[in-house]
This record gives C-alpha cells, sequence and structure tokens, in this order.
C-alpha cells in the first residue's frame, strides 16, 4: 500500500503499468524509495506525471534508483548528447514510427532498465508507445509460439569505415571488434575496413522469475527498416504473414502515452517493449537513459 497521499495512483492501462500523479505539490525525490521500486517490479512501467522536473531532477530522479548508465557506444540510432552528460541521449533525430521493441535487443547486454524525459512535448502525435511482452507472448498463436521458441532471429549488417568509427567513437578497427565480439557478435572485417557483423538471439526470453515466457527482441523494427535483412538463424525468411500477426497483437496491447512536459517515464525492459509513433513538428523533446537498477531485481 502506498502511504503517501499527497501522490495518485492509478493504472495506465489494462494489463500493465501505473500512473503516479502529483496532487499534493511535492517534489519527486519525496516519494519513498522502497514505495517507487515495489510498484515498478510489479507493474513493469511507471509514468510520473505533475511533478515539476526540469533536467536536473530528472538527472538526480534516475540517478537515486539506478546505476551503469550506458553512453549508447554501438547503439543503432544517431543520438545527441544532453548537457555534456554522455549518458543522457535524445531519442533518434527522426521523425518516422518506431516499432515496439525491447532496448539493445541486437546485443548480448540490454539495458535492464530505461528512463524516458520529455523536455517538450509535440505539438501532436509522437506518443511514446508500450507494451507488455509477457502479454504479447500469451497472445501469440500456438503455431507461432512453437516456431519462436525453435527459431532463433538472425540480425545480419554492416559498417563502412565512416559509420564504425563515429558508432563506436575510435578510430582502431581492434578495438570496435572486440566490442563487438563482446556483444556475442560474429565479426568479420574486410579489406576496406568495413566490419560485417551478425548477432543471433532469441525472439522469446524467460522473465526475471523465470515462470513466464515473454516476446522482446528488436525484430518489428528491424524488420521494417531492413526488410531483407533480418531472418530465422537456418536462414529462413520471416515471412510477411508472420510480421503480419506481431503487427496486430502489437497493434491490440499497444498503450499509448501522450507526453506532457516534465513526464517521466520509468521502464523494465527485460518485459516491457517500447516504440512511438510518427510526428510532424519541430517540438518533440524527449531524452533517454540506459541503465540497470541499483537495487535487487
Ligand atoms: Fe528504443
Amino acid at each position: 500500500m502506498f502511504t503517501n497521499t499527497k501522490i495518485e495512483i492509478q493504472a495506465l492501462s489494462e494489463k500493465v503499468g501505473k500512473k503516479i500523479t502529483n496532487v499534493g505539490n511535492i517534489s519527486l525525490l519525496e516519494i519513498k524509495q522502497e514505495e517507487i521500486i515495489n510498484l515498478f517490479k510489479s507493474s513493469g512501467v511507471l509514468l510520473f506525471r505533475d511533478f515539476e522536473n526540469d533536467l536536473d531532477t530528472f538527472t538526480e530522479f534516475s540517478n537515486s534508483l539506478s546505476t551503469n548508465f550506458m553512453d549508447y557506444t554501438g547503439g543503432a540510432f544517431n543520438r545527441r548528447i544532453i548537457n555534456n552528460n554522455a549518458t543522457i541521449l535524445t531519442v533518434n533525430d527522426f521523425q518516422d514510427e518506431v516499432k515496439l521493441h525491447g532496448e539493445m535487443y541486437y546485443t548480448n547486454k540490454p539495458p535492464l532498465m530505461l528512463w524516458f524525459f520529455c523536455a517538450n512535448p509535440p505539438l501532436q502525435d509522437g506518443e511514446t508507445i508500450v507494451c507488455d511482452g509477457q502479454q504479447f507472448f500469451d497472445e501469440l498463436s500456438n503455431s507461432m509460439k512453437d516456431l519462436l521458441s525453435k527459431k532463433k532471429l538472425k540480425f545480419p549488417g554492416n559498417y563502412t569505415k565512416e559509420s564504425w568509427q563515429k558508432k563506436f567513437k575510435t578510430n582502431d578497427l581492434n578495438v570496435v571488434k572486440e566490442i563487438c565480439q563482446g556483444n556475442g557478435m560474429k565479426v568479420k572485417t574486410n579489406e576496406d575496413e568495413s566490419i560485417d557483423f551478425q548477432f543471433i538471439c532469441p525472439a522469446i526470453h524467460k522473465s526475471r522469475d523465470g515462470k513466464h515466457d515473454v516476446f522482446i527482441n528488436s525484430l518489428l523494427p528491424a524488420k521494417k527498416i531492413n526488410p531483407k535483412l533480418v531472418c530465422f538463424d537456418d536462414d529462413s525468411e520471416i515471412t510477411d504473414e508472420i510480421i503480419s500477426e506481431l503487427n496486430e497483437i502489437a497493434e491490440k496491447i499497444t498503450v499509448e502515452i501522450s507526453w506532457q512536459k516534465g513526464d517521466i517515464l520509468m521502464i523494465d525492459n527485460t518485459r516491457i517493449m517500447h516504440g512511438r509513433r510518427a510526428f510532424s513538428d519541430n517540438q518533440r523533446d524527449i531524452y533517454i537513459r540506459l541503465c540497470f537498477p541499483a537495487f535487487a531485481f
């Protein structure tokens, strides 16, 4: 039970998440950490609304509950650093839709936890979307459960010399090779110093307590960005029918978050997938932090 009467707690959706609203003019830092942690563990995603948050309180609040912040070296998208802090990043510098995914599930070391901060909302559209990967698995047809339990996903790709220098912030090919191999990728270097890589991972993961199956991966956005590239680990095709079934489930269970200035979102990246709707104005300013819980998880 929450003991704090200065906040109101509502369901974010029928199945997953909680919205914590400030109704007593308090600071986020006044909420008992233990209460936040318990809610986070049971709900998977928390939205904090109507707190007077700026970048400093966001940083302090996320620092108080997380550790091992990542700087996104080797990440798939272009992100800008905010406030000279390499662990506070803009979300992707483009306006297209991003399909539901687990963050950095194209490596074997994804962060366990994510934070989002709304520095400025879009004028319209651009909602961040979330869904429960456990519910996603439950909604799959039996034949799809069977297929995705038997076959793994294969993400092949290539970095030109220029692109790996930028993504990995180094000029040393061996350093990049080491990082990629450390992330579970197979790597082949070419004569022009470009790199071919390949990452194989399951589409389904066990929940932290080992009791449930969770559909969480990077398949849907990867397939949208590079339809021909992603396949199963036996090189068989991931057909349009398969992707249609997955996209249908995704739409059915998606929860939309319409940003308000100062909103903070806390996400369990072992269970909750996230993405965003497309937008068309230049107002949307959302920051992300990738990290690990500073509490038993
Ligand atoms: Fe993401």
